[in-house]
């Protein structure tokens, strides 16, 4: 059964999405993936033709039911538990990882979290964890993917590329955040951490790029849509006039993995309705 109480996505009702399958036999990591934009994520790739592990660190039934759903629909897919933000146990579902699917070919970097504070009463801890699990996080993921996808190279039937990170971001690598100033340093930090792999690992054939989601509807930002004021207020920010929903970001990281953007390296894919056009300028300044 589908966990995601935004939008409920079924796998069944993806299963004739990609008849060409553009992910067949690759196999893809998505961490955080056991709700939200996560969760869509490894059911798109999946949809794709993709063998996916649905990373978690909390409520184990969800990521199997997600696990679960996908087999069910002629998929294949793990769940593996790890702290995102924990050396040992990144490793270990690695090594859980080959085990199963022998390989990897698409490493996505979503775990995130917020943890808000005016600035001057953030705490080190929430400071700590929040750049622990959102930055550190994707630099522990990216390091074994990218040794896997540096020992076994292209295999050109597969894949053009080695291998593909795929970081989410968020509009906030470049939009500040006043009272999230832990969450919009680990998103730029973030920015800096494709740009370098990407530049350090183009000529291996690895392609890095990040995607950058606005306010998409999930658990992590219910309070800013939930109500018809706060939507109201927040399709201010939006030029395109609606609230994002999770299949905008799976969708998005199925082009992104494929073969059909071979050529883009490098770069933030922002798929934010237009946030980042600061709309608040359209009538001002
Ligand atoms: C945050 C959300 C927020 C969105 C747009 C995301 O990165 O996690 O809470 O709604 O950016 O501001």
């Amino acid at each position: 059964m589908p966990n995601d109480p935004m939008i409920a996505i079924s796998q069944a009702d993806l299963v004739n999405q990609y008849p060409h399958s553009p992910l067949k036999g690759q196999a893809a990591l998505v961490t955080g993936a056991n709700s939200g934009i996560g969760e869509s994520i490894a059911r798109y790739l999946a949809a794709a033709g993709a063998k996916v592990v649905v990373n978690y660190v909390v409520n184990p039934e969800a990521a199997e039911a997600v696990a679960a759903d996908i087999r069910s629909a002629g998929g294949d897919a793990v769940a593996i538990a790890a702290d995102v933000s924990n050396e040992a146990e990144v490793q270990a579902m690695f090594k859980q990882m080959f085990d199963k699917f022998g390989t990897i070919d698409i490493m996505v970097n979503n775990a995130g979290l917020q943890r808000d504070a005016p600035f001057h009463e953030m705490t080190l801890e929430q400071w700590n964890f929040v750049l622990a699990v959102n930055l550190t996080g994707q630099f522990l993921c990216s390091r074994e993917a990218i040794r896997e996808f540096l020992r076994r190279g292209v295999r050109p039937e597969i894949s053009a590329a080695a291998g593909k990170v795929i970081c989410i971001s968020s509009v906030h690598e470049v939009i500040p955040w006043a009272g999230h100033a832990n969450y919009a340093s680990s998103k730029g930090g973030i920015f800096m951490l494709m740009k370098s792999l990407a530049q350090e690992y183009g000529p291996e054939k690895i392609r890095v790029n990040s995607i950058g989601p606005g306010a998409i509807k999930t658990p992590i930002n219910t309070s800013a849509w939930e109500s018809p004021d706060a939507e109201k207020k927040l399709l201010k920010l939006i030029p395109y006039g609606r609230v994002g929903i999770t299949p905008d970001i799976g969708k998005t990281a199925v082009w992104l993995a494929s073969d059909e953007s071979d050529y883009v390296h490098g770069v933030t894919l922002f798929v934010d309705g237009g946030m980042t056009c600061y709309p608040g300028f359209a009538t001002g300044g």
